[in-house]
């Protein structure tokens, strides 16, 4: 099963940026990681706050902009309080400079850490 969205050209997200891409049923969080892309929840699983207004920071951690929780933005996992519960991860996909994302698939970092 797939469910493909497009999200964003690739030059218009430089590395170390993250931006907010609506999407039917949930706002997602986009990642320009050092030149490789990622998606997840835009929306902090501790308290609701959009991710995409917050920071990376150390690499590859998304920095919420409401209580400072982190997440790892490959594998949507939790890295400690307040926040427990890791975020929903999506599988992206680059054809050519447009980026998409498959809703209804993990990342391929989240997946493999099953
Ligand atoms: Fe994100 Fe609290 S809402 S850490």
């Amino acid at each position: 099963m797939s469910k493909k969205i497009f999200l964003i050209q690739r030059d218009a997200l430089q590395p170390g940026e993250v931006r907010k891409v609506e999407t039917p049923g949930c706002p997602l969080a986009v990642y320009n990681v050092d030149g490789t892309f990622y998606a997840t929840s835009d929306v902090c699983t501790h308290a609701t706050a959009s991710l995409s207004a917050g920071e990376i920071v150390d690499g590859d951690l998304i920095a919420c902009p409401l209580h400072d929780g982190q997440f790892h933005i490959p594998t949507g996992q939790a890295m400690g309080f307040p926040c427990t519960v890791d975020l929903r991860t999506y599988k992206v996909i680059e054809e050519g400079d447009a980026i998409y994302a498959d809703l209804e698939q993990e990342s391929e970092a989240a997946a493999s850490a099953i």
